[in-house]
């Protein structure tokens, strides 16, 4: 079983689409984007920041002693300057993106355990390394993902379940297509490629670190080389 949370738009989708074809089973979560009456059987609303919001999503698409996978792709962005943040939105981010992220890693983890096996994959972000400006609740969430993961993978690496992040430069998919134009062509041109990351390489990640089981605690940097 595939659980894919923030699948209703951007990354999220695109990974619930490509693994369906592949005929994995897969379940996903949408919080504010319906992904259309058809696709309920595999979707369900869930607002990862809150916990029994996800726990009952778990227990309740997660059958007994079923190999899990969780990408955690949910994600969610707050620009402003520090000096002019407004507290609220800024602690939302981290509610999401860090909180939220446990949220489902913790509910996951009693079913991993029990069965012997787990593949956790966390989308981090280039935001969290490089120092830009306007991002620092983004920055602070993504970069806090970084210190989950390596505690996680030590306390669960001898129940056969590995957890590492996708450190994700700028993909043509998602939320860099709400950067403004101008914005987007300064960002391209600091690309060591010039382009915006094509997909199938999240994909190829995905699988490759689904398959290697002495993966663990660990970060890979996507990212054209420009960090
Ligand atoms: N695209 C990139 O180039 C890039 C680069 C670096 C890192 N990332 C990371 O990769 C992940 C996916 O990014 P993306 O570009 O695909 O983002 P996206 O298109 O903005 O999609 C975000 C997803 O998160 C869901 N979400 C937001 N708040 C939620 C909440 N409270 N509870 C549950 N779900 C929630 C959204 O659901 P609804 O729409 O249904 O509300 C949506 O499905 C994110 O973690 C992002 O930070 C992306």
């Amino acid at each position: 079983m595939i659980l894919i949370t923030g699948a209703s738009r951007g990354i999220g989708k695109f990974l619930m689409q490509k693994f369906s074809e592949k005929g994995e089973q897969v379940q996903g979560t949408y919080f504010s984007t319906s992904p259309g009456e058809s696709h309920m059987d595999v979707f369900s609303k869930v607002d990862i920041s809150n916990y029994s919001e996800v726990s009952e999503w778990v227990n309740r698409v997660c059958g007994p002693n079923e190999k899990i996978i969780l990408l955690n792709c949910a994600g969610g962005n707050y620009n402003a300057t520090a000096h002019k943040a407004d507290i609220k939105k800024w602690t939302e981010v981290i509610g999401i993106n860090l909180t939220g992220t446990f949220n489902v890693i913790k509910s996951v983890l009693p079913l991993m355990r029990e069965k012997g096996f787990g593949r956790i994959i966390n989308f981090s972000s280039i935001v969290a390394q490089k120092g830009i400006p306007g991002t620092s609740a983004y920055a602070a969430s993504k970069a806090g993902l970084w210190g989950l993961t390596k505690s996680i993978a030590a306390e669960n690496a001898r129940k056969g379940i590995t957890i590492n992040n996708l450190n994700l430069g700028y993909f043509d998919i998602g939320m860099i297509t709400e950067v403004p134009q101008e914005m987007l062509a300064f960002i391209k041109k600091e690309i060591p490629t010039g382009e915006l990351g094509n997909p199938d390489n999240i994909f190829n990640a995905v699988n490759f670190l689904i398959e290697s089981d002495y993966i663990n605690g660990t970060s890979i940097n996507m990212n054209a080389g420009l960090y």
